[in-house]
């Protein structure tokens, strides 16, 4: 990927910064308060690949029992690559976002075959990888490989909007575009990773989103937003669009001791995900006449109606899904669909389930005790 280069910069750092250190400032900080976390016991390129995947629209706390048992099935590139994808999925189960571990599963197996197992060590080679965007490629390049490229996320960008009192819209792309040259223009060659994690462990323990902890944060004097109070203020940051409502009709069909499960298409929301058969619900139809139409012709099943099981939300960041499940006895036919299949009720826990369907096995469970 090139990368534009400008002449002059845009933005550009206040002289004290470098005149009194900011840099070394934050980096002592950082030498005595970061967090002993799974992926920092070493800088290998895989292991911090995988966490900065994980950490993308995650929080630290969540992440962390996943990462150990990820480290645990996937300890290498190859063995990633090698793997069956449904294995990744269901290491990726309840994480959420599971484009993530498909993508980078592809890429994995891209760095196998294009790069011997390697992962690549140059921005324009790191950014070809699936999934891999300019922050990826910066936090991967940086930490693992020591090379000064800014990892600009959420959390920086509120650090740097403060710091240095800028109201630009962190919503916006091109936002992310300037704080990268502001970070480009103070990230020290030689502790570049230690200076990128400083400033993210900054936006999570002192430069929180809500009541920033100032009094003891280790760049105060620089602070150009706490001069002036107006941190609670900043970011500045454009609303996004709520998420949409969907209300969806669920069937759980029992057959002895099976339940009918279904693995959803390729592409799009939870790709290759395992879940029970659904239907958008219509305003006019009853919906135990549509759930009856769905399983006929899209199963190739007859099944008799059960009564309500449970109702199950669960929001996306663009969708609000809300689920009336029901329960069915299965009566006669054969599974027509190839991505169908009964499976033993003992036997869910090896399959991937969207974190609505999980409640909805949980809510089985409950009424079985
Ligand atoms: N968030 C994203 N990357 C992180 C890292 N390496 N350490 C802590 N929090 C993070």
């Amino acid at each position: 990927m090139a990368r534009k280069t400008t002449g002059r910069p845009a933005v550009k750092l206040p002289d004290e910064f470098h005149a009194f250190g900011f840099h070394q400032d934050l980096l002592a900080w950082y030498d005595q308060q970061k967090r002993d976390l799974p992926w920092r016991i070493n800088s290998d390129p895989y292991r911090v690949w995988v966490s900065e995947i994980m950490l993308q629209q995650t929080r630290v706390e969540t992440v962390k029992p996943y990462y150990e048992n990820f480290m645990q099935q996937f300890p290498n590139v190859e063995a990633l690559a090698d793997a069956p994808e449904d294995q990744v999925l269901k290491a990726w189960e309840g994480l959420g976002y599971y484009s993530r571990a498909r993508n980078l599963q592809a890429a994995a197996r891209q760095v196998k075959e294009e790069y011997g197992g390697y992962v690549p060590d140059t921005i324009e080679e790191i950014s070809t990888l699936k999934g891999v965007g300019p922050y990826t490629a910066g936090a991967i390049l940086s930490i693992a490989y020591g090379k000064p490229e800014p990892a600009v996320d959420g959390n920086v960008m509120r650090v740097f909007s403060r710091l240095l009192y800028m109201e630009d819209d962190i919503a916006k792309p091109s936002t992310r575009v300037i704080f990268e040259e502001l970070v480009r223009q103070t990230i020290p060659a030689d502790r570049a990773g230690d200076f990128n994690q400083a400033l993210m462990e900054l936006g999570a323990l002192v430069c929180v989103p809500r009541n920033p902890q100032c009094l003891t944060c280790p760049v105060f004097d620089y602070c150009l937003a706490r001069r002036e109070g107006v941190q609670d203020r900043l970011p500045v940051k454009g609303k996004a669009k709520p998420p949409r409502p969907v209300h969806y009709l669920v069937a759980v069909v029992r057959r002895g001791d099976e339940l009918l499960i279904s693995r959803r298409p390729e592409q799009g929301l939870l790709a290759g995900m395992w879940e029970f058969p659904m239907v958008e619900a219509k305003p006019r139809l009853d919906p135990a006449d549509l759930l009856e139409e769905v399983l006929q012709d899209r199963y190739g099943i007859t099944a008799a109606y059960g009564g309500e099981l449970t109702r199950v939300q669960h929001t996306f960041s663009h969708l609000h899904w809300e689920l009336d499940v029901y329960l069915y006895e299965y009566e006669a036919g054969a599974v027509t669909a190839d991505s169908a299949r009964f499976v033993p009720q003992d036997e869910l826990q090896a399959y991937a389930f969207p974190v609505a369907h999980s409640k909805i096995i949980q809510a089985l469970i409950k009424t079985a005790d």
